[in-house]
């Protein structure tokens, strides 16, 4: 190790004679030796700012509570807008599976299953290729959820089409709300056999 040319300057630092470099002391790696250089400004004020920034920002948040920094405002502001923007959004999911039972609801519903559903279950809801509607057997539950997803979700296998395309939410529930109002309970024309369990 070359030593001869450095001399102990101070307590922080050697500096070397030949090329006057300050440099750092026990950092010695194999004489590979470490230049003790003063910071560049341009760093310096870099770090004196963002602890400035920070403060300031702190301050704000906790003393202040001003609302575009804290999140749960800037989370509800960005919902708000998202509301406002995709109202049909919201509504799918905000929608509540619930029997409907007033009468324009219930007309929309008729209107469904006269033009769709009827090919199958008949008018009446006595049932041809599909079950009956009109009696106290349900093959998947008579719960205005179990219709429901039924009419959502189909079984295919056994000939019951999935409406999730073809249907809104909204339309499926009230078809399906049609057939417990005003279906369930009467008495068909031409009723086909029981199907299912007996609720
Ligand atoms: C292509 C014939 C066909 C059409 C059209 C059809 N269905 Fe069905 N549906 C069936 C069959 C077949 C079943 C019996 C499924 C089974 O056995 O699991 C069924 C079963 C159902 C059930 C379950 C009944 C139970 O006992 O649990 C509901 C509810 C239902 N359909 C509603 C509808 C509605 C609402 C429409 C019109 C939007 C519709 N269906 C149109 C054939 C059809």
């Amino acid at each position: 190790m070359a030593t001869d040319n450095i001399k102990n300057q101070n307590e922080d630092y050697e500096l070397d004679t030949l090329t006057n470099e300050r440099l750092i002391k026990d950092h010695d790696y194999d004489g590979i030796r470490e230049l003790d250089n003063d910071l560049p400004p341009w760093w310096k004020w870099l770090f004196y700012i963002s602890i400035a920034f920070a403060i300031v920002y702190l301050v704000r948040l906790f003393v202040f509570n001003a609302d575009d920094l804290v999140q749960k405002a800037e989370y509800k502001a960005e919902m708000e807008g998202f509301e406002k923007s995709q109202p049909e959004k919201v509504a799918e999911a905000n929608f509540e599976v619930v029997l409907l039972t007033d009468d324009a609801s219930l007309a929309n519903g008729m209107a469904t299953w006269t033009k769709i559903c009827a090919a199958c279950h008949l008018v009446d809801g006595g049932g041809l290729v599909g079950p009956n509607m009109a009696d106290n057997f349900w093959i998947h539950g008579n719960k205005v959820e179990d219709l429901y997803n039924i009419a959502t979700q189909g079984v295919l296998e056994k000939g019951m089409l999935p409406y999730k395309d073809q249907l809104s939410n909204k339309e499926r529930l009230e078809v399906v709300s049609y057939i417990l109002v005003k279906l369930h309970g009467t008495t068909p024309a031409t009723p086909k056999a029981p199907q299912g369990t007996e609720y």
